[in-house]
């Protein structure tokens, strides 16, 4: 670990400051307040698992799957090398996708940083012959294309020997036993790369942690295990508007900016992982998604979700007044697959006719029904009907409606004032539309949640 005796040290002299301010209640700044605003506005990002594991072609856990020792795992890294790898060819595609940031896995729980770091060796400048700073690259490329750059960080390590005592994963590594004093050297291990990655590549919206759930311990007095609201005082300190999210699949700890849910909406739990996740009030939401089974390359996963069912995702989402991060996992030559191409230029074709209604909304007063979601602006109500009937009722009371319009093309929807709400007689829903939207504007502005 080159250099990395300065760091405990550097460390040191920050840490009196921020030790202090960990038992203060978390008050974000001026310019956190206003990245949050921005984040729920933008609504669509993309997620991106590449890593060394991509050449594998088995998912990003693959190390762990199969069992591989890390030892001989680490090798792949001397073979990476993404010959046609090309950062403002993915943010082309993503901005005609209709996203507005990107969250790329600056380093997974396999370990390898795709980052220039001083801290560790195994990195895509000394450990593989490309010697191409990705994350640099995508900063440049964002920044060309006017996305948003947010980072996914992993706490879990399946390779490094001060992380230690191991947790549920990470057995197989083959790597030998720690101490006691391990931890706060793994701890500050994190606190110097997440400094790197904070000073060296411009704004970063946000720093997307995954992975103490690895050491479930985390989940009581989880700050003395992994030190968060330390990590996350220096993310604050070194970028204000830097927002943090962790997919902890909890509600949000102390100093987190941003709540994460996996594979579902808020407050559905079909993938199994939001079981816990109640929804935190008065913070942004996001919903991470896969566009396969797999979030890193998987060379047999062809079952691609449709583009309708992405559309679907989206809208419902939204709904929900959260974000969807959709995934995407470069192969190992640094190409996108095709079929996700396809799939999420589909989304920003319809986002280019239908973005209004996503865009810089409020999840709807109205909550799901049977029908489908709402979505909403001031006075303006989105009703987005993912399942057809002749007639439905919208449940808004004490409100005039002054209009009904079909989004799709002005004409007029006909409508009735009911004592339940707003009885829509909706026309004909066209074959493999995805959601019929119905504009509703009301005399007064609607509440928001
Ligand atoms: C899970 C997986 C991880 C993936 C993440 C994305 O935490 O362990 O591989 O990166 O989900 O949400």
């Amino acid at each position: 670990m080159k250099r990395f005796a300065i760091i405990p040290l550097i460390l040191a002299l920050c840490a009196g400051p921020i030790l202090k301010a960990q038992e203060q209640p978390y008050v974000p700044s001026a310019e956190n307040l206003a990245a949050r605003e921005a984040f729920k506005d933008a609504r669509f990002g993309i997620f991106i698992h590449w890593g060394i594991y991509s050449m594998m072609g088995d998912g990003e856990w693959v190390m762990e799957r199969q069992q591989i020792p890390y030892d001989e795992y680490k090798r792949l890294a001397a073979g990476f090398y993404p010959s046609k790898f090309d950062a403002r060819e993915w943010t082309s595609v993503f901005k005609q996708a209709g996203a507005k940031y990107i969250t790329f896995t600056s380093r997974h729980h396999d370990g390898f940083s795709m980052f220039a770091t001083k801290v560790s060796d195994y990195n895509i400048m000394d450990a593989s012959p490309f010697k191409r700073d990705i994350v640099g690259e995508l900063a440049k490329a964002c920044a060309e294309d006017g996305l948003k750059l947010h980072l996914y960080y992993s706490h879990l390590d399946w390779g490094r020997n001060d992380y230690y005592p191991l947790g549920t994963t990470g057995h197989s590594a083959g790597r030998p036993e720690g101490d006691d004093t391990c931890w706060g050297h793994y701890m500050e291990f994190i606190n110097a790369q997440l400094t790197e990655l904070l000073t060296n590549y411009g704004p970063i919206g946000c720093i997307w942690f995954d992975g103490i759930w690895d050491r479930m311990k985390a989940q009581k007095g989880q700050d003395k295990l992994w030190n968060l609201r330390a990590q996350y005082d220096l993310i604050h300190s070194l970028q204000s508007g830097c927002l943090v999210g962790n997919n902890h699949h909890l509600p949000i700890f102390e100093g987190e900016d941003i709540q994460i849910f996996e594979k579902d909406v808020p407050g559905k739990n079909t993938a199994g992982f939001s079981g816990t996740s109640k929804i935190s009030a008065g913070v942004p939401l996001e919903t991470c998604q896969t566009i396969y089974h797999n979030w890193g390359y998987n060379i047999n996963d062809y079952e691609y979700k449709s583009p309708e069912t992405l559309i679907r995702f989206l809208v419902q989402t939204a709904g929900k007044g959260a974000n969807l991060l959709l995934n995407v996992g470069p192969r190992p030559d640094g190409t996108l697959p095709e079929e996700s191409v396809n799939r999420l230029l589909a989304m920003g074709k319809w986002l280019e006719k239908y973005g209004e209604t996503i865009y810089g909304t409020e999840g709807g007063c109205v909550p799901e029904q049977s029908w489908g979601v709402t979505t909403q602006k001031d006075n303006i109500l989105y009703v987005h009907v993912l399942n057809h009937a002749e007639a439905i009722l919208v449940p808004v009371k004490g409100n005039k409606l002054l209009s009904a319009v079909s989004f799709e093309n002005g004409e007029k929807v006909p409508f009735s004032q009911v004592g339940e709400g707003i009885v829509l007689s909706l026309p004909e829903m066209a074959e493999g539309c995805p959601d019929q939207i119905v504009t509703l504007k009301f005399k007064n502005s609607l509440p928001v949640d």
